[in-house]
């Protein structure tokens, strides 16, 4: 489009009352305003009860905005996305938040955070948000997706059934449909045990923990037919983050 100059005569009025009407209808129009970092934060720190509320102001001060506006940028900005291990759905709500036109299927093994995240959901007025309990190793998708997404949980489960879940991603995405992952890479050493001990802090001994390499991951993904890119993100923490956007090409 060619910018104005001052030297142009104004437009008449019929046609200034074409433009402002065509801008208008150019316009996107959402139920709800976009609400962006810490104040959608703040929303959904409100939402929750008191002991929920202390973790998620830590999940969140682990996840910055710096990570998060990254990961926001590369999802779909609408249509089905699937939260894989989406725990109290605070992801879910941020992303949603952000975005008001996507509509997130949030899906965790644990019947209670299933419940917390229904309930952050409601209250944020998140209406087309859906949350099921279930193990993504075997529960029902009901796909197609435009997106999913997979926050800290790959090194949840055990490695031998890591990549058969990437594959029934895949299979539940639209073709270009976009894989996030969000994980921990194993370099450097301090930053794997320093993550590691937290972890296990959280969830005991007798669960797996298996994280991965990022050149591994993006092997498997390629194999399994995604285009891949990943990022480093830095931390004041030392939490060696990776998120790795995976396109699905076939
Ligand atoms: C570290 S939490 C991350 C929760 C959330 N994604 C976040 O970033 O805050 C790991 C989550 O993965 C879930 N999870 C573990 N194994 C899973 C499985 N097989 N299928 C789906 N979710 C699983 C856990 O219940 C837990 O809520």
């Amino acid at each position: 489009m060619r910018p104005a100059s001052a030297s142009e005569p104004p437009a008449s009025r019929p046609r200034r009352a074409l433009l402002s009407l065509r801008a208008r209808l150019a316009r996107p129009t959402f139920d709800a305003p976009e609400v962006y970092g810490s104040a959608a934060v703040a929303n959904i720190v409100r939402a929750l009860p008191l002991v929920e509320r202390a973790y998620s102001r830590i999940r969140f001060s682990i996840l910055r905005p710096k990570l998060l506006s990254v990961m926001d940028l590369l999802l779909t900005d609408e249509g089905r996305i699937l939260d894989v291990g989406c725990g109290f759905g605070l992801f879910a709500a941020y992303f949603g938040q952000t975005q008001p036109r996507r509509r997130i299927v949030g899906l965790d093994p644990d019947a209670r955070r299933i419940g917390l995240a229904r309930r952050v959901a409601e209250q944020l007025g998140l209406r087309d948000h859906t949350f099921a309990v279930g193990d993504i190793r075997d529960a029902p998708l009901e796909g197609p997706f435009d997106a999913a997404y997979v926050l800290d949980v790959m090194h949840h489960l055990p490695p031998e059934d890591q990549r058969r879940v990437l594959e029934r991603l895949r299979d539940a995405l639209v073709p270009g449909g976009v894989l996030l992952v969000k994980d921990i890479t194993t370099e450097p050493l301090f930053g794997l045990l320093f993550t590691e001990a937290l972890d296990r802090l959280m969830i005991g001994f007798d669960e797996p923990l298996a994280y991965r390499h990022h050149r591994e991951w993006g092997e498997m993904l390629t194999e399994l037919g995604f285009r891949v890119r990943m990022v480093r993100v830095p931390d004041i923490l030392p939490y060696p983050h990776v998120v790795i956007a995976a396109t699905k090409t076939r």
